[in-house]
C-alpha cells in the first residue's frame, strides 16, 4: 500500500515538472536564433536608427508596466519589446557614431559574445574555469610583448582600475590591508589636470579621499608638466604629507594628449613613489611599431592599464591592468574566510579572484583572444593605422577651412576642434554656436559627436575607433558640419541684423 501510494507521488510530481515553465526547445531556439541573427547582421550592416535616440528622460521607463507580467510572454512578443528596447539606445556600435571614443564591436566578436554567454564562465578559481584562467594569461601576455612592456601581471576587468593600483601602492607602505589607514600618514597622489575622473573615484574608495589627488598643470598641448610635478611634491613634502603615487595618462580623454613619461617616471624614482600608467585609451595603438613611441618610459611605471574596448573592437567591459609585483594584490585580497573557497585552490595555478576585490566574473580572454587570433597582428596594426588616417583626414579639412580651428595636438584618432567664424571674437558666443552646432548634428541622428572643454573653451571632437567607420563616414560628417554651419550662420546673421 505504502509503495503504491509513492508511485502514485512520484507520477505527480513528474506531471508537474512537464508543466513548469520551460525554456526555448531545440527548434524553438533555432528558430529564434535565425532571427536573431537576422536582426544582428541588418543592425551591424548599418544602424537604421536615429543614433541618438530621440526621447526624453522618463519616456522608456513609462512604456512598460510598473509591474512585472505574471505570467510569461512568448519569445515572439519579447522580440517585439526588444525592438523598442533597441531604438532607444544610443548606438554606438554605428560606424557613423564619433563622439566620446568611436567603439563598436566587430561582427566575429558579437558571434564570440554569444558563445561566451552560452559557456557562462566565471574565473574565480583556477578550477572554475581553467580555460578563461590561462587564455587571460596567454592574451595579456601576448599583448604586454606586443606593447614592449616587461614582464609583469596582466588581468582582465570590466573597468580600468586605479583602484587596485592604489591598494598595492597602499600595501608597499605597510600592512594596510590588514590594519586600514588609522594611524597612517596622509597620503597623496597627483595626476594632471587633464587626467580622467576615475582617478578621483579611485582615490575615495580606497578611502584616500580626492581632495589628496593633487591636479597638476599642463603645457600648452596639455601634457603634464614635470616642473610643477616636483613642485607640487617638494610642497607636499614640507607640510608633512606622503607622496604615494603619481598617475601619467597616455592619450588623455579631452584631447588624447600625452603625458611626458620618461620624466615622471625619473620623479617617481628620486621620491620612491608608485608610478601608474592610465593608458585606457592609447596604449593598444603601441601595438604599431610606428607608434612604439607613446609609451616612451612605460617599461618603469609599476602599473598599467589599457582598454581594448576602446581600440581593439571587442564590446565594453574589458581592461587590461598590469602590475609588476602582483604579490601586492594578493597580500591584499588573498582571502580563504569562506569555506567554500577553503580547498578550491590547485596547486601550480593561478587563481585571479585571490588578485582582486570582486569575483572575476565571465570569460572576456574570448573575444580578446580571437580578436587577435581573426586579425592577426599585422590586420590590427592596418586597422589602428586606418583610424589615424580617417582623422588626419578631417584634421586635413580643418585645417584648410577658415572658420574652423584645430584646438589640440591629433596624435592619435580623435581631433578637437571647433567652429570660430571670422569676426566672431566673443569667447561665449563661439562656445555657443560650438555647442548649437553639436546639437544640430546629435538631433539629425545620422552622425554623433561629442564636446569637451580645455581652458575655458567648447571644443568639439571627431573620435575615430568604430571598425566600421570609413572615409565615407567621416566625409559625409564633414559635409553635414559646413552645411549644418552655414545655417546656423544664417540665423546668427539675421539675429545681429533685427
Ligand atoms: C584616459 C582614460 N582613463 C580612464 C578611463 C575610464 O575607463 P574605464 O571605463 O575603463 O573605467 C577613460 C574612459 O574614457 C579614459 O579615457
Amino acid at each position: 500500500m505504502r509503495v503504491f501510494t509513492r508511485l502514485k507521488e512520484q507520477e505527480a510530481m513528474i506531471s508537474n515538472v512537464t508543466q513548469l515553465p520551460q525554456d526555448l526547445q531545440t527548434n524553438e531556439f533555432q528558430l529564434m536564433g535565425e532571427r536573431v541573427i537576422a536582426w544582428i547582421t541588418r543592425y551591424l550592416g548599418d544602424v537604421e536608427y536615429p543614433l541618438l535616440p530621440h526621447i526624453q528622460p522618463g519616456e522608456l521607463a513609462a512604456m512598460f508596466p510598473n509591474t512585472p507580467p505574471q505570467q510569461g510572454v512568448s519569445a515572439e512578443h519579447l522580440f517585439e519589446l526588444f525592438e523598442t528596447i533597441a531604438k532607444n539606445c544610443t548606438h554606438w556600435s554605428s560606424g557613423r557614431f564619433m563622439g566620446y571614443f568611436g567603439l563598436g564591436p566587430s561582427a566575429i566578436g558579437v558571434l564570440f559574445q554569444a558563445l561566451e554567454a552560452c559557456l557562462n564562465q566565471t574565473r574565480m578559481l583556477w578550477a572554475t574555469s581553467p580555460a578563461a584562467t590561462e587564455l587571460e594569461q596567454v592574451t595579456l601576455g601576448w599583448i604586454r610583448d606586443l606593447l614592449g612592456l616587461p614582464p609583469m601581471f596582466g588581468m582582465l576587468h570590466t573597468n580600468s582600475r586605479v583602484d587596485l593600483a592604489l591598494v598595492a601602492a597602499l600595501e608597499s607602505r605597510g600592512d594596510i590591508s590588514k590594519n586600514g589607514l588609522t594611524g597612517m600618514p596622509r597620503f597623496c597622489c597627483y595626476a594632471s589636470t587633464e587626467a580622467h575622473g576615475a582617478n578621483e573615484k579611485a582615490m575615495v574608495s580606497v578611502g584616500l579621499g580626492k581632495k589628496n589627488l593633487r591636479r597638476i598643470t599642463v603645457d600648452e598641448d596639455y601634457q603634464m608638466d614635470p616642473s610643477a610635478l616636483r613642485r607640487a611634491i617638494e610642497k607636499d613634502i614640507k607640510a608633512g604629507c606622503v607622496p604615494l603615487m603619481v598617475i601619467a595618462t597616455i592619450g588623455t580623454t579631452s584631447t588624447t594628449s600625452i603625458d611626458p613619461v620618461p620624466q615622471i617616471a625619473d620623479i617617481c624614482e628620486h621620491y620612491g613613489l608608485w608610478l601608474h600608467v592610465d593608458a585606457a585609451y592609447a596604449g593598444l595603438f603601441a601595438i604599431d611599431p610606428e607608434m612604439r613611441w607613446i609609451l616612451n618610459g612605460c617599461e618603469r611605471a609599476d602599473s598599467f592599464t589599457t582598454n581594448p574596448h576602446k581600440t581593439l573592437f571587442t564590446r565594453f567591459g574589458h581592461s587590461i591592468f598590469y602590475i609588476k609585483n602582483p604579490e601586492l594584490l594578493k597580500s591584499a585580497f588573498r582571502s580563504r574566510q569562506s569555506a567554500y573557497l577553503m580547498h578550491g585552490s590547485t596547486e601550480g595555478a593561478v587563481d585571479l579572484y585571490d588578485y582582486t576585490d570582486k569575483i572575476p566574473h565571465g570569460f572576456p580572454a574570448l573575444t580578446l583572444w580571437m580578436t587577435i587570433e581573426y586579425f592577426g597582428v599585422e590586420g590590427i596594426i592596418e586597422r589602428l593605422r586606418e583610424q589615424r588616417r580617417l582623422a588626419h583626414l578631417f584634421e586635413t579639412w580643418i585645417e584648410e577651412d577658415t572658420q574652423f580651428e584645430l584646438m589640440a595636438p591629433t596624435p592619435l584618432s580623435v581631433v578637437c576642434f571647433r567652429v570660430r567664424p571670422h569676426g566672431m571674437e566673443n569667447g561665449r558666443e563661439i562656445n555657443a554656436l560650438n555647442m548649437r552646432l553639436m546639437k544640430a548634428i546629435n538631433d539629425q541622428g545620422r552622425y554623433f559627436i561629442s564636446d569637451t572643454v580645455v581652458g575655458g573653451k567648447c571644443l568639439l571632437r571627431v573620435a575615430i575607433g568604430n571598425i566600421k567607420t570609413s572615409e565615407e563616414d567621416v566625409r559625409g560628417l564633414w559635409e553635414q558640419l559646413k552645411s549644418l554651419l552655414d545655417a546656423e550662420m544664417a540665423t546668427v546673421l539675421a539675429s545681429h541684423r533685427a
